[in-house]
């Protein structure tokens, strides 16, 4: 039997690039199996059954009702979580989020380690930042969600996310998929996969500063953050992983907090 030969001039077909196509993404490496579909949809493709999300518009009890303001001038916060564990794969017939919870079988088989699939972790440390002070009173200037497998994710501080685990990963199985969220009854897209490096969407004028339990710079966020110029951008570098820690080249200054409840930080 003759073996088959590629025809001259036949080109490689492109791979199919995962990020939204309202703004320009690297490719990235994917190194990670099962992959989720290929097909990417397009906002005229989506289906009815698609999670929507809702501006904020509440109060937390305590502090003066804020409707979320992201035009603020005043400098403001941005959180990046690295390593979050967001990887989805078909389990069965359907794509589902990964985790040690509910797919430790599944995670064994393909030889995993369950240990690393926490994406409580990612779910409790975007709820903690979204319905923090910082973003109530407006200066909350972004969230990135940095996944173990290299995705970029964007929220906007006026996204309001489920609620319930059970909820959010069925908006992340629909993040990774279709790789943009809409707001509820609006085009907005409250959620999206872009570009990497994270550094390019930062403020000229921010201190990066990444947080590690091993950092020997103990400190005292509330006396820290008085001692920083208050005209600057904070950005926020916490992991959200359950293991290891975060090092990253464009942190400029790792801490360990006495008190970690850093997105509780009330900027005047
Ligand atoms: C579950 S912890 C991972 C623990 C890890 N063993 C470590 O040394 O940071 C996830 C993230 O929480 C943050 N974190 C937890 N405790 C902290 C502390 N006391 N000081 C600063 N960051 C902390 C770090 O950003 C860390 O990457």
């Amino acid at each position: 039997m003759g073996r088959a030969y590629k025809m001259k001039g036949q080109k490689r077909k492109k791979k199919e690039e995962k990020y939204d196509k309202g703004e320009e993404f690297e490719q990235f490496e994917e190194n990670v199996t099962p992959q989720p579909p290929k097909k990417v949809k397009t906002d005229d493709a989506a289906s009815d059954k698609e999670e929507k999300l809702e501006p904020v518009t509440d109060e937390l009890p305590g502090i003066p009702i804020v409707t979320v303001d992201t035009n603020t001038n005043k400098p403001g916060v941005i959180f990046i979580l690295e390593k979050a564990s967001l990887e989805i794969a078909k389990v069965g017939k359907t794509y589902q989020l990964l985790s040690s919870d509910e797919h430790a079988n599944y995670l064994v088989r393909n030889k995993r380690n369950p240990a690393d699939y926490r994406p409580d972790i990612a779910f409790q440390a975007i709820q903690t930042i979204l319905d923090s002070r910082v973003n109530k009173c407006g200066r909350l200037k972004a969230l990135y969600v940095r996944t173990q497998q290299g995705l970029l994710l964007h929220i906007k501080p006026h996204a309001r996310m489920p609620r319930t685990y059970k909820r959010f990963s069925g908006l992340m199985v629909q993040l990774l998929q279709k790789l943009h969220i809409t707001a509820a009854g609006k085009g907005e897209k409250l959620l999206r996969v872009i570009k990497n490096p994270v550094t390019q969407y930062l403020p000229i004028n921010c201190r990066k500063i990444g947080f590690s339990h091993s950092s020997e710079k103990l400190v005292d966020m509330y006396e820290y953050v008085g001692t920083i110029n208050n005209e600057l951008d904070l950005v926020f570098v916490v992991g959200a992983m359950a293991h290891g820690k975060i090092d990253e080249d464009y942190v400029e200054d790792y801490l360990s907090s006495k008190l970690i409840s850093i997105a509780n930080i009330y900027f005047t």
